[in-house]
């Protein structure tokens, strides 16, 4: 059986920390989708670490970890990660498999997204600049290269298709040096030929058959998947549960838990719609409070409250069948908290997304709920949480019609309360 851990928002919603929760009770590990655009944090014995390529349960010694064919790499993030996880006394070698079809991020896409980006000028998608549109853009378009082209006239297809950005940069007028990033690129390379490159698809199916479990992770946020999300407002995947199945080669009947992770409240990082943002001091003390900024990038998140429209529609797309509420511990002190429960569009009120929401001037209708004034970061059973608390969840419980199966009430391993 397969597993699935996700957001439910535009990314960030604490997917690393939970997958690294959950990891004893699996065996396998595997990232689906998205690359180096991701920052997953987590906290192995106090230290914090942030992972952008390795699956997040590479700190548990004996689970297999597997970067999935969905995924596109950045050989050198990776390479410089692998070097951190092994400061930190991880034998990465032993138990990480790549999947031979992962398509390769080439320093022409970390170029061809600055120059992309640059070109949009106001309209920037907001990216992360590390070539994810541009590396999915060549997989769809049919000329990637992929991991397990590495043994295969490598360098001759490298320049193919660098000659074919080259072209495209010279469109954009982009004249910077990128020879560093080749330098880095080619040794990364030559790192990763001493890896486990397999055939995903067998590797998993094979480990799924001999009663295996495996749990998929996530990255971004469902308001950010490629066909569902506030497009053009989004990343260049399918980060939904549909993505576990072409992002790793296991049929839709091996799915069965699909755990949602949602803040208490939202936070958006980039460009594009956010009905519920917040430009007050609200969204300032939710910024200053959950040390909202980029794990990737470093850039401070967008903030505001609970969006249910948003969450109800992530819910319905991803066959949600549990919700994990994260950040709890950082509306502790806050008088009175707001969710919002419909849009106002034009003078009429909806409960659905709307196609294209930056064309449009939405409205939030919010319910107010007391805030609890309690702090919760000590708190280890659902009893004992303030009943104000209990109020908030279950209203959020009823209208999504799923339930809210944990709650997490700090960033440390151990802060988190099963409902
Ligand atoms: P991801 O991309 O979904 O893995 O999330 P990030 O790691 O980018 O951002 C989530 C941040 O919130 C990280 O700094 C986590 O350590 C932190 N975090 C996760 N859960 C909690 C929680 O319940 N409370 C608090 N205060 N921080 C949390
Ligand atoms: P995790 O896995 C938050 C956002 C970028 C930008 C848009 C497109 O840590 O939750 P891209 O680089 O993919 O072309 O950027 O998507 N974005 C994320 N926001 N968390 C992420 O990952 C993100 N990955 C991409 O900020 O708005
Ligand atoms: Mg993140």
């Amino acid at each position: 059986m397969v597993d699935v851990i996700l957001g439910l928002q535009w990314g960030d919603e604490g997917k690393g920390k939970i997958v690294d929760y959950f990891a004893p009770k699996y065996d396998v590990i595997a990232r689906f989708q998205g690359g180096p655009n991701a920052g997953h944090t987590l906290y192995v014995n106090g230290k914090k670490v942030v992972l952008h390529q390795i699956p997040s349960g590479i700190f548990h010694e004996d689970k297999i970890n597997l970067i999935g064919n969905g995924v596109v790499l950045d050989v050198v993030t990776f390479k410089k990660e692998c070097e951190t996880v092994a400061a930190m006394g991880v034998d990465y070698k032993k138990n990480l498999y790549i999947s031979e079809r992962t398509h390769l991020i080439l320093p022409t896409h970390r170029a061809l997204d600055k120059a992309s980006e640059l070109s949009k000028g106001n309209d920037k998608i907001g990216s992360t600049l590390k070539g994810i549109g541009p590396a999915y853009m060549d997989k769809t378009g049919r000329n990637g290269l992929r991991v397990g082209d590495i043994n295969n006239n490598f360098n001759a297809e490298y320049e193919k298709l660098k000659a074919k950005h080259q072209e495209i940069l010279n469109n954009y007028k982009f004249d910077e040096d990128i020879s560093q990033w080749e330098n880095d690129f080619f040794e990364a390379i030559e790192f990763l030929r001493g890896f486990k490159i397999v055939n995903g698809e067998y590797f998993i199916n094979e480990k799924i058959n001999e009663g295996k479990k495996v749990l998929a992770e996530g990255a971004q946020g469902s308001m950010l998947d490629v066909d569902f999300g506030t497009f053009p407002f989004v990343t260049s995947s399918n980060t939904i549960s549909a993505g576990v199945c072409t992002g790793l080669g296991i049929a839709p009947q091996k799915i069965g838990e699909v755990f949602g992770i949602t803040k208490a409240y939202c936070t958006r990082v980039g460009s594009g719609p956010f009905p519920t943002e917040l430009h007050d001091d609200m969204g300032e003390l939710l910024r200053k409070t959950g040390n909202e900024f980029g794990s990737t990038t470093g850039r401070p998140r967008r903030c505001g409250w609970i969006d249910l429209v948003a969450l109800q529609f992530a819910c319905m797309i991803n066959g949600v069948t549990q919700i994990i509420m994260t950040k709890t511990d950082i509306l502790d002190n806050i008088d009175d908290l707001q969710v919002c429960s419909s849009y106002s569009i034009g003078g009429k009120e909806t409960d659905q997304v709307p196609f294209q929401m930056n064309r449009l001037d939405i409205t939030p209708v919010y319910k107010s709920f007391k805030g609890w004034k309690t702090d919760i970061t000590a708190i280890d059973t659902h009893a004992a949480l303030p009943q104000a608390m209990k109020e908030y969840i279950d209203y959020i419980n009823q209208f999504l019609k799923v339930p809210v199966k944990y709650i997490s009430n700090g960033p440390g391993r151990d802060q988190i309360i099963e409902a």
